[in-house]
């Protein structure tokens, strides 16, 4: 009788241990069998309680049944444990699963770019500022020292919506009267955003492009803080701490003076056919802020000045990483996007 005894608890013991160890249905299935199944150890131990006298039966017999009864509850509850992990979204998400040659996302390259610009400006104590897409002519032409009938309205092939007095913005430079209305001097912002024209779209235009616009407003600014801003700034962004630049005069109704910045070509030293072999490249529109404009915006040009300026994006981008074509930004071909993943 002993002998059985120490077996019903050795039973209890080595199924309880397998019941916990097993991590499948299928491993737990086995553990059934073993001890629960009709040849199973506990299935075994009812024959041979057969076998005893009565008095034995009645002191083995409940003990059995208490054991068969609690292995069955173990049983049981492992098996709604294994059922519960397995449907788990931790179970069906297997990071060991890999598939050689797949695609991959990653950054679009204007958000890689405007990202890039935005932390140079950054680093130079400029705030990133943003301005709506859908305009109104004050914001685009008027404010910005462009009054209607302004020549200079033309050359921007204008998107004119249906709505009263809304268009799509042409140009960044709109942000500067938004910024400059809703603070005060010292100013310093970087803009950069979509813009649009309606204009035929070539190699190096589109209907649809994006500009980057710096505004930096304060008492005694100078051409000489446009030209080093200018200048640190195309540095960082070629990575190139010997490239030059050189000012030409240029015309926007905005700044006074204006001028055109062209850098000296990242690429070579005597000239490529990135830079027509002139050893120069346009890369900014820029100028002292005109003073109509500080006025129209509620700043005294008696006591500050500033410069803006103001790129394209793409062709920048264009320049810096080779791109022939601007309509390839959004063509979404992707093996020009996986170029700079
Ligand atoms: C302007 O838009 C001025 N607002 C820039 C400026 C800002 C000057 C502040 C002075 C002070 P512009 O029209 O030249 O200037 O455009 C600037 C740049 O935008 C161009 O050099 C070009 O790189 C880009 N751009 C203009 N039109 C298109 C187009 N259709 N497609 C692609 N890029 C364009």
């Amino acid at each position: 009788m002993n002998e059985l005894k120490k077996q019903i608890k050795k039973i209890e013991e080595d199924c309880s241990k397998e019941l916990k160890k097993a991590r499948s249905l299928q491993s737990l299935e086995s553990v059934r069998i073993a001890y629960l199944g009709r040849s199973g150890a506990l299935t075994d131990l009812m024959t041979q309680l057969k076998t005893l006298s009565l008095e034995q039966k009645r002191t083995l017999g409940p003990l059995l049944n208490k054991l068969k009864n609690q292995l069955h509850d173990a049983y049981e509850s492992r098996k709604k444990a294994i059922e519960k992990k397995a449907t788990s979204p931790a179970a069906l998400f297997d990071v060991t699963a890999y598939k050689p040659n797949q695609l991959h996302g990653s950054l679009h390259i204007y958000t890689q770019i405007i990202e890039q610009l935005s932390s140079i400006f950054m680093s130079m104590g400029y705030v990133i500022a943003d301005g709506p897409e859908m305009e109104t002519e004050y914001y685009n032409f008027t404010t910005l020292n462009i009054p209607e009938d302004h020549p200079a309205r033309d050359s921007h092939d204008t998107f004119w919506l249906s709505l009263p007095d809304r268009l799509l913005r042409t140009h960044t430079s709109s942000v500067q009267a938004h910024t400059m209305e809703n603070s005060t001097p010292p100013l310093a912002i970087f803009a950069p955003g979509r813009c649009y024209r309606n204009e035929a779209t070539d190699a190096s235009h589109d209907f649809m492009f994006t500009q980057g616009e710096g505004l930096f407003v304060a008492e005694n600014v100078s051409m000489a803080h446009l030209l080093a801003t200018a200048q640190t700034f195309l540095q960082h962004f070629f990575g190139k701490s010997d490239l030059e630049i050189r000012v030409r005069p240029g015309y926007f109704p905005f700044v006074e003076p204006g001028v055109e910045i062209d850098g000296s070509c990242p690429f070579c030293m005597k000239g490529c056919s990135i830079c027509k072999h002139t050893g120069w490249i346009e890369l900014l529109g820029a100028g002292l802020v005109h003073p109509n404009v500080l006025r129209a915006n509620g700043i005294d040009p008696e006591h500050y000045s500033g410069f803006a300026f103001g790129f394209g994006i793409e062709r920048l981008a264009m320049i810096k990483y080779g791109v022939n074509d601007i309509r390839l930004f959004h063509s979404a071909s992707i093996p020009f996007l996986q170029q700079f993943a």
